[in-house]
């Protein structure tokens, strides 16, 4: 039997990953303890999603915390060599909750990536792993370079090597960073040490700005989402610092899954690649809202909030092209027009009114 772990499975990544991969596997394996509400409140809640990935024939869900070993080491047991790939997408995902309780962040994104390492490592070696990380590994690094500030956006100097392709895998680590992007490089590292020691055959994909219709977006995490919803339900979206020019590439939690199946197809066990939305999937916030307005018609009430999120960067543009050199087949199917699209559609349909518990404006 072909089985597929996936963990954080009613989170975004996760759960698009369980729905790719239920067709691809005789059996998906789910671990969510459902955490994603503790952090954000009933707002951040995936239950509809867990709901809607226990609806498929073969899933089955097991409620355990990633920071359980013993837990996790006894599912793994169960399942053994059976494994044969784990998608490793349960975690706190957001640097302004880790600045509050960074031993639960590091418990959560360190430790119980190490706790997944270590289930596999013991009861099934030979399994791939995809490690979710983070481009806020880098901390504010990227904000070094030389910027140029437009109307509706910061824009990297065309002259920079990186302006065409955006920034690849050679930027270094360092400068500040926040708690949640310590815990997510401990893991990271944590992960390729697996690998290159110990012969795991694991590879770490640090993401831009994923989103897609299944995100639970609120202010601390999932800005692109978390704007939808408030347009949705006519509540005002907080532009939070640069004056909402700062960039991301929007990537499409498809599509990532998309590029778990051809590494786990042709694994480089250690490879760290970039995943994102890259230049065609590069926004500023402001950009963004203007585009959503005229795609759906719906208007957008914002504030500026006049305070920058700590290591928060203006400019990133992702660039894909050392995974594309190794897996020619992978390109995205879903461009920022689609996305935004089928996170509204989402949104109208599940929440017009906010009772998904986002607080009256
Ligand atoms: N979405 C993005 O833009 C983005 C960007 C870079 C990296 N990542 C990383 O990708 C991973 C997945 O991101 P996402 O956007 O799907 O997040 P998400 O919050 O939508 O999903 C994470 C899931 O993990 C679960 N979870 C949290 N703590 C847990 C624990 N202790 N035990 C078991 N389950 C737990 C949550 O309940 C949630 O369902 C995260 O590790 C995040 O740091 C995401």
């Amino acid at each position: 039997m072909d089985v597929v772990v996936v963990t954080g499975s009613a989170g975004l990544v996760g759960g698009e990953a369980v729905r790719a991969l239920a067709s691809r596997f005789d059996l998906v394996v789910g671990v969510d303890n459902g955490m994603r509400r503790h952090l954000f409140g009933p707002a951040g809640s995936v239950a509809e999603n867990l709901a809607e990935v226990e609806g498929i024939p073969n899933y089955r869900h097991h409620r355990v915390d990633v920071r359980d070993e013993s837990a996790l080491t006894a599912l793994f047991g169960e399942y053994g060599t059976d494994v044969r790939l784990v998608v490793h997408a349960a975690g706190q995902p957001s640097g302004e909750w880790a600045a509050g309780r960074p031993v639960v962040d590091l418990n959560v994104n360190a430790v119980g990536t190490v706790n997944v390492l270590e289930a596999v490592r013991r009861h099934c070696p030979e399994a791939v792993v995809v490690l979710t990380s983070t481009t806020e590994v880098y901390g504010d690094v990227p904000d070094s370079l030389p910027l140029v500030e437009t109307g509706t956006r910061w824009e990297l100097d065309p002259a920079h090597p990186y302006h065409e392709h955006g920034v690849d895998e050679s930027i270094r680590l360092g400068g500040n960073r926040t708690f949640h992007g310590v815990s997510k490089l401990a893991a990271d590292l944590a992960a390729q040490t697996y690998a290159d020691l110990l012969g795991l055959r694991v590879g770490v994909f640090r993401c831009g700005s994923v989103t897609g219709a299944r995100h639970a977006g609120v202010e601390q995490a999932g800005f692109l989402s978390h704007l939808v919803r408030s347009a949705v339900r006519g509540a005002t979206f907080p532009v939070i610092g640069h004056g909402g020019k700062q960039v991301r590439d929007v990537l499409d939690a498809r599509d990532l899954v998309e590029m778990f199946w051809h590494f786990y197809r042709d694994p480089r066990p250690g490879e760290v690649y970039h995943a994102g939305g890259g230049r065609e999937g590069g926004t500023s916030i402001l950009e963004l809202i203007a585009r959503y307005e005229y795609l759906t018609g719906q208007e957008v009430r914002f504030e500026y909030v006049p305070r920058h999120r700590f290591a928060d960067v203006r400019w990133w543009i992702t660039d894909n092209r050392k995974f594309r050199r190794d897996y020619p087949d992978w390109r995205p199917a879903h461009d920022l027009a689609d996305t935004l699209r089928s996170v509204h559609e989402r949104w109208v349909d599940v929440d017009p009114t906010g009772l998904n518990g986002l607080s009256a404006s």
